[in-house]
């Protein structure tokens, strides 16, 4: 759950800043980021920001926004699989609306290219650098067979042939829903596996 909700972060940073816009369903006058490719059977943890959000309600109602919640609870997640922490400064604005239509073009895609990848950082202002150890985060969490079978299956050589066959047990060339590792060394545990397993030829993503 701490890889997901760090990613739910993260996709609600990139689409109108932090402001739980990621979180709201689809409404007349909103269309639903959730529904978006990205995040769509993809991203996860929504009912734990709910939990947490009617629990601080119950002791505090009215003063706590959901994009708050969400922001401390990515950095607790992050802390709590011994990954970094940092301080969270609170008093973010929930926004009544939220875009599909931003989602999909501002958060980044499995099937982009590098070029995409550091102009979509660079609109945030992140540079190409800050884009890479962002990535760290897929030292934790999961990935869908069909966001990495293209890979697996094309007797590339910037894949480990091994690993591709180790994947290739879970992961039919068609792709599927399956879920993988993203860092099949240290599943659980934040640390820098991600870019090691890299350098390796064994990255998923
Ligand atoms: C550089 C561009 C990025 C691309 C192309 C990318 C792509 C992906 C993909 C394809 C998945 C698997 C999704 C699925 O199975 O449907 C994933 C998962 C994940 N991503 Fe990224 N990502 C990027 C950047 C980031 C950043 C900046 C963060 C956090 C700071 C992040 C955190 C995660 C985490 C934690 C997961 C696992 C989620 C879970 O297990 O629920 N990613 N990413």
């Amino acid at each position: 759950m701490a890889a997901s909700l760090i990613r739910l972060h993260f996709h609600d940073c990139f689409v109108q800043g932090c402001d739980a816009s990621i979180l709201l369903d689809e409404a007349a006058t909103t269309t639903s980021e959730r529904n978006a490719a990205p995040n769509r059977d993809s991203a996860r943890g929504y009912e734990v920001i709910e939990a947490a959000k009617s629990e601080v309600e119950k002791i505090c109602p009215g003063v706590v926004s959901c994009a708050d919640v969400l922001a401390v609870a990515a950095r607790d997640a992050s802390f709590a699989v011994g990954g970094p922490s940092w301080t969270v400064k609170l008093g973010r604005k929930d926004s009544t609306t939220a875009n599909r239509a931003l989602a999909e073009s501002d958060l980044p895609g499995f099937q982009s290219s590098l070029e995409v990848l550091i102009s979509q950082f660079a609109n945030k202002g992140l540079s190409a650098r800050d884009m890479v150890a962002l990535s760290g985060s897929h030292t934790i969490g999961q990935a869908r067979c069909l966001t990495f079978s293209n890979r697996i299956y094309s007797n590339g050589s910037n894949i480990d042939a091994g690993f591709a066959s180790t994947r290739k047990r879970t992961c039919p060339a068609s792709g599927n829903g399956n879920l993988a590792p993203l860092d099949l060394v240290t599943p659980n545990s934040f640390d820098s596996n991600y870019f090691k397993n890299l350098i390796q030829k064994e990255g998923s993503s």
